[in-house]
């Protein structure tokens, strides 16, 4: 879909270290992408590093002392912002920590902590309350896709998302479109299907925004990315990012990816 008024969208490339490194390996992690990343790469893309809680603090450090123009990111929060809730980590604490982003309702934490479409609007709500930028993720099982039922799952997903800001304007906000069967398992959606994907998400905010909103909506892809596809997965108009699971452990897999983002003209 072509917006009304088309806006260029800043690339967003997002490394999700999901449950992995413990704070020596963040440190040092961190530290070698911030050696290997060039001016260029900055000033041309947004870089978002997601570590573990347990991490944050330690990433933090390492790209402010180096001046790594990187945001740093979280992988979850809390719906409330504090009380007796045992081994939840509010939002206020990560904007504390200068989190910019926080990625809410990943595949995994809707399949295997069953955060339910109105948990993940309450996140997204605290996130926004709290002064961040939610990446919102949404995306259809192998079984939804084979049956037709893509574009009605991401409908209601995105749908879900939209409504938990009713009433109000929509605040900054990115949808990461990552299919299940995709993630994780070494087969990334085609480009066309990234593209198809970013199209229904846009035209969802369209319906309920307005073309405006739906112009500036940042939307990733996230599954399986690699050195190797990144380039075709970001070639489509619609798809403005990536957001990279295992490739972005490797901090030179990640900046290759990265560097796909702004391909030397
Ligand atoms: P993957 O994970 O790149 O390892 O497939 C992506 C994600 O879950 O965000």
């Amino acid at each position: 879909m072509t917006p009304a008024i088309p806006v260029r969208r800043r690339p967003l490339v997002s490394g999700n270290w999901k449950m992995n490194f413990d704070h020596h390996q963040a440190i040092h992690a961190a530290r070698d992408l911030g050696l290997r990343l060039r001016g260029s790469d900055t000033a041309a893309v947004d870089i978002s590093l997601h570590p573990p809680f347990t991490d944050l603090r330690s990433v933090q450090t390492v790209l402010e002392a180096d001046d790594v123009p990187v945001a740093l990111g979280a992988q979850n929060c809390a719906v409330e912002d504090a009380g007796a809730f045992t081994g939840e980590v509010s939002a206020p604490m990560l904007a504390k920590l200068h989190v910019e982003y926080v990625i809410v309702g990943h595949s995994e934490r809707r399949r295997l902590f069953g955060e339910t479409d109105e948990v993940v609007a309450a996140k997204l709500r605290a996130v926004v309350r709290n002064g961040m930028t939610p990446i919102c993720c949404v995306g259809e099982t192998l079984e939804e896709r084979e049956a037709g039922a893509t574009t009605a799952r991401l409908t209601a997903q995105v749908e879900a998302a939209l409504g938990a800001f009713e009433g109000t304007g929509l605040p900054a906000l990115v949808v990461a479109y990552e299919p299940l069967w995709a993630i994780g398992t070494g087969r990334a959606a085609s480009a066309q299907d990234a593209e198809e994907a970013a199209q229904v998400v846009r035209s969802v905010v369209a319906r309920a925004r307005g073309d405006d909103a739906a112009g500036q909506l940042r939307v990733q892809y996230g599954g399986s990315v690699t050195p190797e596809n990144a380039a075709e997965l970001l070639a489509p108009p619609d798809v403005d990012g990536l957001l990279v699971g295992g490739a972005s452990l490797d901090p030179a897999q990640f900046v290759a990816i990265v560097r796909a983002a702004h391909p030397p003209r």
